[in-house]
């Protein structure tokens, strides 16, 4: 089933195009891996399909609702989470903080303090946090603060969401860690579309990639057909 679908997607920054006419779509259940050189548009077009940017041309739909023109948080009330290449999470207040936000802005807002504050504990074991969950969410490792930026997502209850280069900047066990917790994110029903240049990762964990390249999809497909594709080893992977 159809989950997200973007038609001649374009955006502009002054003269530049960083996103040029594309068209996308993501199947419910699926892993779909963005992959491209950087400057290539994948962040441009994470920021077109959460609003932080708008579109000027093309459409976007998810679940069959068009949400070009929507704002940030009437996309994340429809089931549409991220996380941000650089960590964007609240220094200040503590883990559990940071995350509990998250279950107060999203999908299942208006629920009753007790149930957010279960829910928000069952995500902060889900990813592992539990045991610093009152600590600043400042004094955290990367890899930490990476899991409190996915806690925040999944606390809104999404059904779609998107990582921005999750496992740049970790150690191998680290990225290990973070593909089989992808992988469980998956297992739990939610759709995943994932930015990404360890190509470990990318060609393990998922179903399809798309590979952009100066605003453009240049290929389409699974791991093997792109992992051979003559173009994509030519302008990304090299030999
Ligand atoms: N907010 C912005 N204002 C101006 N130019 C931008 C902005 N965001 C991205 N760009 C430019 O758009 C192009 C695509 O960037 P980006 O989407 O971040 O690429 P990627 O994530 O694939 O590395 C780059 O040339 C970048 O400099
Ligand atoms: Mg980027």
């Amino acid at each position: 089933m159809l989950m997200l679908e973007g038609k001649g997607v374009t955006k502009y920054f002054g003269g530049l195009v960083a996103v040029s006419n594309v068209d996308f779509n993501v199947e419910r259940g699926e892993i779909v891996g963005l992959i491209g050189p950087n400057g290539a548009g994948k962040t441009t077009l994470f920021n077109l399909i959460s609003a932080a940017l708008s579109t000027q041309q093309g459409t976007i739909t998810f679940k069959d609702i068009k949400i070009t023109g929507m704002k940030p948080h009437q996309i994340c009330k429809l089931g549409i989470a991220r996380t941000f290449q650089s960590v964007k999470i609240f220094p200040n207040i503590s883990v559990m903080d940071n995350v509990m936000l998250g279950a107060l802005f999203g999908k299942s807002s208006g629920t009753s303090s007790e149930v957010l504050l279960k829910e928000t504990e069952e995500i902060l074991e889900f990813v592992g946090l539990s045991d610093i969950k009152d600590v600043p969410a400042k004094d955290l490792t990367l890899v930490n603060q990476k899991r409190v930026e996915v806690a925040r997502a999944l606390a809104t209850d999404p059904e779609l969401l998107l990582l921005d280069e999750l496992m740049a900047g970790l150690n191998h066990t680290e990225i290990s860690e973070t593909m089989e917790m992808v992988t469980r994110i998956r297992d739990n029903g939610i759709t995943i579309l994932m930015i990404e240049h360890v190509m470990k990762a990318i060609m393990s964990i998922c179903d399809r990639i798309v590979v952009l390249h100066h605003g453009e999809i240049i290929a389409e497909g699974t791991p093997e057909e792109v992992s051979t594709s003559k173009k994509v080893i030519e302008v990304y992977l090299g030999e």
